[in-house]
């Protein structure tokens, strides 16, 4: 498995890809999650340690495959129309959740479930974001960085990438400008 693996709207999957190491994901939010491996077993640390704090974070979405991927497009297409849609969501082929390594995190609290930008102002999520890369992981689609990764905010998408994941972090870079730039 390549954990650096860049996919984005100018680098697609194959409609066949399959990524070989996928296991099955323990989420209180929805059964049938299934993630690489090695990046939900990141994950657990991560949500070990975030416990600590009494955070409680969960899976809310994993490896999506192309079709599934095709239908959440189509829906938010027809919905919302095609030019809210492509900054929200991938096309099909186009999206890192095909990869089984990016992970939408929600949270629990006050006997809720916080999704998607329900997040966004929670003190988790803010904690998620200055200690995921001790985990492997990057926020993926930052504030301010839409023209480079040509998707909204999304305060809730991580993505594994390994141990390249703190040079990211500290200079506040994108994987695009990760590659562009050579760090
Ligand atoms: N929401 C992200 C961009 C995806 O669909 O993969
Ligand atoms: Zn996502």
């Amino acid at each position: 498995m390549d954990y650096q693996i860049l996919v984005n709207k100018d680098n697609p999957l194959p409609r066949a890809h399959i990524p070989n190491n996928l296991v099955e994901v323990n989420s209180k939010y929805k059964d049938n999650i299934k993630l690489d491996k090695k990046a939900y077993e990141s994950f657990i640390l991560l949500q070990k340690e975030a416990l600590k704090y009494n955070y409680k974070i969960d899976i809310e979405s994993g490896y999506r495959d192309y079709d599934y991927q095709e239908n959440l497009y189509n829906r938010l297409v027809k919905d919302k129309g095609y030019s809210y849609a492509i900054t929200r969501i991938a096309e099909p082929g186009k999206s890192e959740h095909q990869t089984g390594l990016a992970i939408d995190f929600c949270i629990y609290k006050d006997n809720k479930c916080y999704i998607e930008h329900e997040v966004e102002e929670l003190e988790e999520t803010k904690w998620i974001h200055n200690n995921a890369y001790k985990y492997g992981f990057i926020l993926r689609y930052p504030e301010g960085k839409e023209d480079i990764t040509k998707y909204s905010y999304e305060p809730w998408h991580l993505r594994f990438i390994g141990d390249i994941s703190s040079v990211l972090y500290n200079n506040k870079i994108t994987l695009e400008e990760y590659y562009e730039k050579k760090y």
